[in-house]
């Protein structure tokens, strides 16, 4: 994603993730250096996985997240962020429908080593960028 000079806006994260009509389904919404930063509207469980070699961080909207690691669960509400890092295993869950941004590098896939039917493609999740 190229931004040009005349294409310079500001976007609102919250406003992003709201009009999502899928849920588990990030977009991508700005490219900070190496890294894209993802609105996604999310219910339920997602999938445990890792990431390799990235860490990830996730940034609650709207609502509350729960992301459970193998070490316990951390709980976040709005205005909190929290950074998994590479290599551990997690799984984000919302009890209800939460908003999240997330920032990860450009590399990485949202559902880490696991491909399953929750996986979109970078390309899917680039869509109206
Ligand atoms: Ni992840």
């Amino acid at each position: 994603m190229e931004l040009k000079a005349t294409e310079l806006k500001s976007v609102n994260l919250a406003a992003e993730a709201e009009a999502l009509e899928e849920l588990w389904s990030p977009r991508v919404v700005a490219r900070v250096n190496d890294s894209f930063v993802k609105v996604a509207k999310v219910q339920g469980d997602f999938v445990w996985h890792a990431h390799e070699d990235e860490d990830e961080m996730f940034l609650v909207l709207k609502g509350r997240l729960r992301i459970e690691l193998e070490e316990g669960a951390v709980e976040l509400s709005a205005g909190d962020a929290f950074v998994v890092p590479k290599g551990i295993r997690h799984n984000p869950v919302a009890d209800e429908e939460c908003w999240i941004a997330l920032f990860e590098p450009v590399a990485t896939t949202h559902t880490g080593g696991e491909t399953n039917e929750r996986t979109k493609s970078i390309q899917d999740q680039l869509r109206g960028a």
